[in-house]
């Protein structure tokens, strides 16, 4: 084994002979080979060690006993369901001649240079039937991530029943127990952190809506015991990328074993493979640090800017937004928007948006959706008028659309009633006034990639917000080939990511956001097609700041969208425009607040707000991020971005109420250049790294919801 940091993935033999990979990241490592059963069994997961032996070998039983059989208590990487074996199956088959069990016997394996990180591909083969599966492991090794998936191959000429299909298993090391750390909520709560020690049994994290969900979050934090914090001790973390049903299942046994399994929900859910045809499970990607869950969120936004989000602006810096919602709601027009816009490029503002309500018949929520024509009540000129207009002022313009949905009352809906999931002998219920479209059907795509393709065509627009405003229901498809009405679920989602690949593609000029409801489709695997998640629709400052430190926990911080209000009437509460700003800062930033409200006094410190903001931004989109205090252990929080060159960082410090004699407050800085002195802008003071790290600076707060910026440079 190298001694050096250079990751790879290495393959060896054992004393006995067996076949062993060890995928060696940077400073971590993962380990499986083959028992002598040929079943793959996992090794290790943890700190990088020295040489092959430290990893062990691959045993295929941890206990015997009369009553179980060796391979139903070992660590199997894939378990297929078949034989004496219960844990969570990640296969489970069902073939045309009613047998349903899948025995996996090893076949070969690869490991293949591939175009951005090494992978290792282990095939299986079924015993008797003519069932294939390849493990994909990829390595992400300067990121310390290992993305698994699989691909389940029928080379038969009859069709085989895929009832889970799960991408992978994660074992954690034996004879521990382990505190489970997961991200949940609703809609106007999304990304709460709750932690739950892992009890024996299962603990099952799910989405059944259809979409990923404001519920449960396919993320997952795990360490020992309850013994990690935000910069040390072990943390084993990872994330699904699908936006459709998913479950992850964290089970404990008796026999010392916790695992976590996750994938696609088998809720409601089977799928046909043809003859010939293979089916591709999504990535599964998770990691290991011995430094707490800062650096496993650090981990994980690193890889989102360097290999999930859209390469053409990866690396661009995200505009400043504005967006009318909450101020206009359906009542858009020429004027009202044309009056915002002017307001917005006075204050700095890069991307001017315009939300729900400018086509079909879309006066509130009742009706329109559909239609995706030109409301020519509101725009008797169509859209380009405004477009000229907003361009002319120096801003981009962007639009909103909900393509995946109906109203009832809607010309869309008159013609193709069929096009809606449902069961024929149910109500087909609605939900915000609206039905799901099948996008699995052929002719639906169709009709949503004509109609997006003439509006960005057509049309200057370069910022897309996709909205999904209702969970799935009666997902019945009365028209669907014989035994795929379950696939529903999974061909939504597909066709979904096919849509957004050749929209992308077609129009490489447009950015997407991905909305559902504030925060309900956030996750990996429309992050491939997004630059951006709107995080909720509770756009209260306070609330934000504890979903933000739920969100950042698995998503990087370029992606979180979020904009300066007015102060919410929900929560009745109404924090200064410093505060509201600053929180909004801690991502892309947005502002929605009524412009031609406000006073000369608030647009000139809105102004100096956007115009810091843009000195930061390249920290705060493209820095690391620490979380220094949590709003979940007192009255402050606070976030710290260090720049990618490391020169520059960036604090914002939040106070939420006030207590007599504890205005100020001491925070250690991380992340930072030891021997480098750092001056505070707006400051005389010069501090070492070493010493803001630990000394670091205080900050005096007074009064509720009190907030500051420091920004430090490097001299
Ligand atoms: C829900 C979104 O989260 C809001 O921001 C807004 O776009 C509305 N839908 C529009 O209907």
């Amino acid at each position: 084994m190298s001694d050096n940091i250079h990751s790879a993935i290495v393959a060896s033999t054992s004393p006995a002979g067996q076949a062993i990979w060890v995928l060696e990241g940077e400073r971590t490592a993962y380990a499986f080979g083959l028992d002598r059963f040929g079943c793959l069994q996992h090794m290790y997961w943890g700190p990088r060690l020295r040489a092959a032996s430290d990893y062990g070998e691959p045993s295929p039983a941890l206990e015997r006993f009369a009553h179980e059989r060796v391979a139903g208590v070992s660590q199997e990487e894939y378990p297929a369901w078949g034989d004496i074996k219960y844990l969570e199956p990640c296969l489970k088959v069902a073939f045309a001649d009613g047998v349903r069990s899948a025995m996996l016997r090893y076949a070969k394996a690869a490991i293949l240079a591939g175009d951005e990180a090494p992978e290792l591909v282990i095939s299986f083969a079924d015993d008797h039937y003519p069932l294939l599966v390849d493990l994909h492991y990829r390595l992400w090794g300067e990121h310390d991530l290992i993305e698994r998936f699989a691909v389940i191959r029928n080379t038969g000429n009859e069709p085989i029943n895929l009832e889970q299909t799960l991408s992978a298993l994660w074992h954690l090391p034996l004879d521990e127990t382990y505190r489970l750390r997961t991200l949940g909520g609703r809609w106007g709560g999304e990304f709460q952190i709750s932690e739950v020690l892992a009890p024996l049994g299962k603990q099952i994290i799910e989405s059944r809506r259809g979409i990923t969900s404001a519920h449960a979050n396919p993320w997952f934090g795990i360490d020992r015991n309850g013994s990690a914090s935000e910069t040390h001790g072990d943390v084993w973390f990872g994330a699904l990328a699908y936006s459709g049903n998913w479950k992850l299942v964290v089970e404990r046994n008796a026999y010392g074993q916790t695992m976590i399994a996750g994938g696609i929900h088998d809720f409601d859910h089977t799928w046909k493979l043809d003859a010939g045809e293979s089916f591709t499970t999504p990535s599964f990607v998770a990691g290991f640090t011995a430094e707490g869950y800062g650096d496993a969120s650090r981990l994980l936004h690193r890889f989102q800017l360097d290999v999930v989000m859209p390469r053409s602006t990866a690396n661009t810096l995200l505009p400043v937004l504005y967006n009318s919602w909450y101020v206009t709601e359906f009542d858009v027009n020429f004027e009202n928007q044309a009056a915002a816009a002017r307001k917005a490029a006075d204050l700095g503002i890069e991307l001017f948006v315009m939300d729900d309500g400018w086509f079909g018949v879309r006066d509130d929520d009742t009706s329109g959706l559909g239609d995706w024509t030109v409301d020519k009540r509101k725009f008797p000129n169509g859209l380009t008028p405004l477009i000229d207009y907003v361009n002319s002022l120096g801003m981009e313009f962007g639009i909103w659309v909900e393509p995946e949905m109906v109203n009832i009352q809607s010309d869309l809906y008159a013609r193709h009633p069929d096009w809606i999931y449902h069961f024929p002998t149910r109500p087909r219920s609605e939900s915000r006034h609206q039905l799901v479209l099948n996008f699995g059907r052929a002719d639906v795509q169709a009709f949503v990639l004509d109609f997006m393709h003439e509006l960005l065509s057509n049309h200057n627009i370069r910022f897309v917000k996709w909205d999904m405003n209702r969970s799935f229901s009666e997902p019945g498809y009365p028209d669907a080939e014989d035994g795929r009405e379950r696939e529903v679920w999974v061909r939504h989602v597909q066709g979904l990511y096919r849509i957004f690949a050749e929209l992308r593609e077609a129009h490489p000029q447009v950015m997407f956001e991905s909305c559902s409801s504030g925060g309900g489709r956030v996750d990996l695997g429309i992050l491939r097609y997004v630059e951006d998640f709107w995080m909720s629709d509770n756009v209260d400052p306070l609330d934000n700041l504890l979903m933000y430190e739920g969100y950042s926990m698995a998503y990087a911080p370029k992606a979180k969208m979020m904009w300066v209000n007015d102060p919410f009437h929900w929560t009745n509460r109404a924090p200064s425009l410093t505060f509201r700003f600053h929180q909004a800062m801690t991502g892309a930033l947005g502002v929605g607040a009524n412009l031609l409200r406000w006073s000369a006094e608030e647009m000139t410190e809105a102004r100096e707000h956007i115009a810091m903001y843009k000195r930061i931004r390249p920290i705060v989109q493209h820095g690391r991020l620490y979380r220094l205090a949590s709003l979940r252990e007192g009255d402050w929080a606070a976030f710290q971005y260090v720049g990618a060159d490391d020169k520059e960082t960036v604090v914002l410090v939040f106070l939420q109420a006030s207590r007599f004699g504890a205005s100020r407050r001491w925070l250690r800085l991380q992340g930072l250049a030891p021997d480098a002195q750092y001056r505070i802008e707006g400051a005389e003071t010069v501090l070492s790294g070493a010493a803001l790290m630990a000394r670091g600076v205080q900050i005096e707060l007074r009064g509720d919801l009190q907030s500051t910026l420091l920004h430090l440079k490097q001299i």
